[in-house]
């Protein structure tokens, strides 16, 4: 089969095997965290879908799921520093443990206030599960307590990610070709 997307990426940054490894990993310390409680994991639409179906199995645990989308970021790679939620919770969270679960923590806008949004909301603890942080890239004092990978400041696409709604399918974290945006400028 011919993976059409493979021609427009760069470099990895994180490959299939390493995401697995380290998915694992937070797997388990969430289960260490979490064995007597029964948390809800609530993904981020849509960039986390993918990170969040790994994690989930690989927690281990009596788990609900649950899913928020917000748009902070239009097409393209640059963020409009508002945060709006596009599609809300479909269920009561007071009382409930929350593991927000994410794609990529990176300004630390879209986080700070889905934080906060779920404490007024009456969640009895908020902690983030983020596949990527750009630690370098952070205005707003967040931090998350599961993190897989610091990354460098670079637009990258994959295991959820997306440049312009394409490559989330990809199976591991790239840096698309400069071209790639160049011709979708055109
Ligand atoms: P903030 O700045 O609110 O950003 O922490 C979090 C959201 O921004 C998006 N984002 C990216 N998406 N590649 C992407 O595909 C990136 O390199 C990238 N950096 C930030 C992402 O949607 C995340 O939820
Ligand atoms: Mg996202």
């Amino acid at each position: 089969m011919v993976n059409v997307m493979e021609k427009d990426i760069l470099k990895v940054l994180v490959s299939e095997e390493e995401l697995k490894e380290r998915v694992r990993q937070l797997g388990e310390q969430i289960n260490e965290k979490y064995r007597d409680k029964r948390p809800l994991f609530l993904g981020v639409l849509k960039g986390s879908f993918i990170f969040m179906a790994d994690l989930v199995r690989a927690s281990g645990l009596k788990a609900d799921v649950e899913f928020i989308a917000v748009s902070s970021y239009h097409n393209g790679t640059r963020s409009s520093g508002v945060v709006q939620i596009t599609h809300d919770l479909q269920q009561d969270i007071t009382g409930r443990d929350i593991i927000v679960v994410e794609d990529i923590l990176d300004s630390g806008n879209t986080l700070s206030f889905l934080v906060g949004y779920f404490k007024a909301k009456g969640a009895a603890s908020v902690s983030i599960a983020t596949l990527l942080d750009k630690p370098s890239r952070r205005t707003k004092p967040v931090t998350a307590e599961f993190v897989g990978f610091n990354v460098p400041d670079e637009f990258v696409v994959g295991y959820g990610l997306d440049y312009a709604q394409m490559y989330r399918n990809l199976p591991y974290i790239g840096v698309l070709k400069a071209e790639v945006y160049e011709n979708a400028l055109d």
